[in-house]
């Protein structure tokens, strides 16, 4: 269902959101509620151990215009995400009107405390976030990034001081640009951050060379960037079915394409992006059921490649 084909509404409450966001959902959720679907996969944070469910929510381009049509699409995605048990949403001050959305549709349903919210900033500057705390409705978040590093002498020492104050509980540094990575390696090896974010997929694989052993030695947290490289693993495998091989672990290719990932231990959240909420569903499909094997792991970039 896309966001188009709802009807209008002139504001969210807490009872229209129960309602609306539930109803299309009702039997893929008890499917994922039922005592017979496999255990939820769960990661730990590297520096304190709490564990997160390995499937987010990525708001990159889905949810930039803070209107009624788009404020319905986001309940309903965070809603498939919080009843089959996920809690990470990643967003950011740049992401068009998405922190002002979440922001209504978290307090409307009053999830506040349920969702693991992470947001970046594109400097350690504290007009702006207050700005996104402000648009958030929270008055502090668990993650705070420093977005898209691009220089090796970027202090975290105002986000150190945030997160001392309680204005957030992790603090995280991202990119995706492979030009900047020497920077992103030099702030991570300095600054140990929390968290490391960056783009990971099964067709783009720098990371496991450059970011993933660094992060791990820092033990910091790995959150992976354009899972699908913007959709462009979908279209690579447009018109063909999931091989017989890989089956038993994924049901779909978006499940393929996430559990690639978190079969890699260092990942410790993966966070496609999507407006859909079978799509949210389908991706939290990959929070379940068994990982591909190291061999296995091989023949999906072989698979990938061959395309
Ligand atoms: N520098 C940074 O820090 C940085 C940079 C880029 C991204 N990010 C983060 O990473 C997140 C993920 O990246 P992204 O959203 O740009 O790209 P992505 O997750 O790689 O791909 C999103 C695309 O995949 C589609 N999709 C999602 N689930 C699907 C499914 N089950 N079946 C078919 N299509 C599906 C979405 O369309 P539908 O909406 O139709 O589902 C959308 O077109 C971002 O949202 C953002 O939070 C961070």
């Amino acid at each position: 269902m896309t966001m188009n084909h709802v009807n209008r509404m002139p504001r969210i409450t807490r009872r229209e959101f129960s309602a609306l966001a539930a109803a299309p959902l009702l039997p893929q959720v008890a499917l994922a509620q039922t005592s017979a679907a496999p255990p939820l996969t769960t990661r730990a944070i590297p520096g304190t151990g709490e564990r997160l469910p390995v499937v987010g929510l990525g708001t990159a381009s889905v949810f930039n215009s803070d209107d009624e049509p788009t404020r319905r699409a986001a309940a309903q995605v965070v809603q498939a995400l919080v009843d089959a048990g996920g809690r990470l949403i990643d967003t950011a001050s740049t992401y068009g009107d998405a922190e002002s959305v979440l922001g209504k549709v978290i307090a409307g349903a009053t999830l506040q405390g349920k969702i693991f919210v992470a947001t970046k900033l594109e400097a350690p500057d504290a007009a702006e976030l207050q700005r996104s705390l402000a648009r958030l409705k929270m008055a502090k978040v668990d993650l705070l990034q420093l977005h898209n590093v691009r220089d090796a002498r970027q202090s975290l020492a105002q986000f150190k001081a945030w997160k001392a104050r309680g204005l957030c509980r992790y603090i995280g540094i991202t990119s995706t640009y492979h030009g900047d990575f020497a920077a992103l390696e030099a702030v991570l090896g300095r600054e140990k951050p929390d968290f490391v974010q960056v783009d990971y997929s099964l067709d783009n694989r720098l990371a496991e060379e450059r970011i993933l052993p660094l992060a791990a030695e820092v033990r910091a947290g790995v959150l992976t960037a354009l899972p699908f490289g913007r959709a462009r693993l979908f279209r690579a495998v447009r018109g063909k079915a999931v091989p017989d091989w890989a089956q038993d672990f994924a049901g779909s290719w978006a499940q393929f394409f996430l559990k690639f990932l978190l079969a890699d231990e260092r990942v410790t959240a993966v966070i496609p992006g999507t407006s859909d909420p079978a799509h949210m569903m389908d991706n939290l499909g990959a929070m379940r059921g068994r990982l591909p094997d190291a061999a296995q792991r091989q023949r999906m970039i072989a698979f990938v490649n061959s395309l």
